[in-house]
C-alpha cells in the first residue's frame, strides 16, 4: 500500500456528438455523416442482425457507438460484439463508453487479419457503417471480399441515406435487399442486406 487511494474508474462517456462533429470537420469523406446515427436506426440494424447460438456481431466504423448501443440494448452480450474503428481517438472513446465490448483500432478492409482470434468462425453478422457509397467500385469489391473473409457466405448489412442501393451490387456479384427504413434519423436512412451470389 503506497498511501494513495486507487484511481476511480473513468465515467463512461455516452454521447460523443462533439467528437463526431470534430472528426467530420477534419475528414468528411471518412466520416460520411455530421452526426451519429439515431436510436431508431440502431434498433432497425439490431433487428436485422443475427447472433444466434454462440454467434457474434462485427460492426465496422462504429464511430461513437450509436449502433453498438442499440445492439447491446437488443440483448447482444457485450463479449459477442466486436467493433472496428479506424480513428484511434474514436476507438478510445468506444472502449471507455462500452465496457466489455472488444474494440479493434484498425481498417475494416483488413477485417480477416484484424478480427480477434476468439471470434473467428463465429461471426453471424457484419454491419458496415463506413461510407462505401463514396468509394470506387474496386474499393467496394475489396470491402465485400473482406466481409466475406470474416463471415463466409453471410454477406453484410449496410445502413445508408441513399434511396436506392448505395452499391452496384450486380457488378459486385451480390444480391441486395432493403430490409428497413426510418424517417427518425438525420438524414432518413435505410438498412440494406447484401448477400453473396447476386
Ligand atoms: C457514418 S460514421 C458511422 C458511425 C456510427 N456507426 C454511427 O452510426 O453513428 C462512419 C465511421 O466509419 C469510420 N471509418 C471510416 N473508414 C473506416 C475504415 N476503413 N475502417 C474502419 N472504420 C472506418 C469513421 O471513422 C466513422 O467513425
Amino acid at each position: 500500500m503506497d498511501g494513495f487511494p486507487a484511481a476511480p474508474p473513468r465515467p463512461a462517456r455516452q454521447g460523443g456528438a462533439w467528437l463526431f462533429l470534430r472528426r467530420w470537420a477534419r475528414d468528411p469523406l471518412q466520416m460520411g455523416s455530421i452526426i451519429p446515427s439515431s436510436p431508431a436506426l440502431g434498433r432497425r440494424v439490431a433487428r436485422a442482425s443475427d447472433w444466434s447460438g454462440d454467434g457474434c456481431v462485427v460492426e465496422l466504423g462504429a464511430g461513437t457507438g450509436a449502433i453498438s448501443r442499440a445492439l447491446l440494448g437488443a440483448g447482444l452480450p457485450p463479449e459477442r460484439l466486436c467493433l472496428v474503428e479506424i480513428v484511434p481517438e474514436m476507438a478510445e472513446h468506444l472502449r471507455a463508453a462500452l465496457p466489455g465490448v472488444e474494440v479493434v483500432t484498425g481498417d475494416a478492409f483488413a477485417l480477416p487479419d484484424i478480427l480477434p482470434r476468439r471470434l473467428r468462425g463465429r461471426v453471424r453478422t457484419v454491419i458496415c457503417g463506413i461510407p462505401l457509397v463514396l468509394l470506387p467500385l474496386e474499393r467496394q469489391r475489396a470491402f465485400a471480399a473482406a466481409a466475406e473473409g470474416a463471415a463466409p457466405g453471410r454477406g453484410f448489412l449496410l445502413y445508408t441515406y441513399c434511396a436506392t442501393s448505395p452499391l452496384r451490387h450486380r457488378a459486385l456479384g451480390l444480391a441486395a435487399r432493403r430490409e428497413a427504413f426510418t424517417l427518425l434519423n438525420f438524414p432518413p436512412a435505410s438498412v440494406w442486406r447484401y448477400s453473396p451470389g447476386g
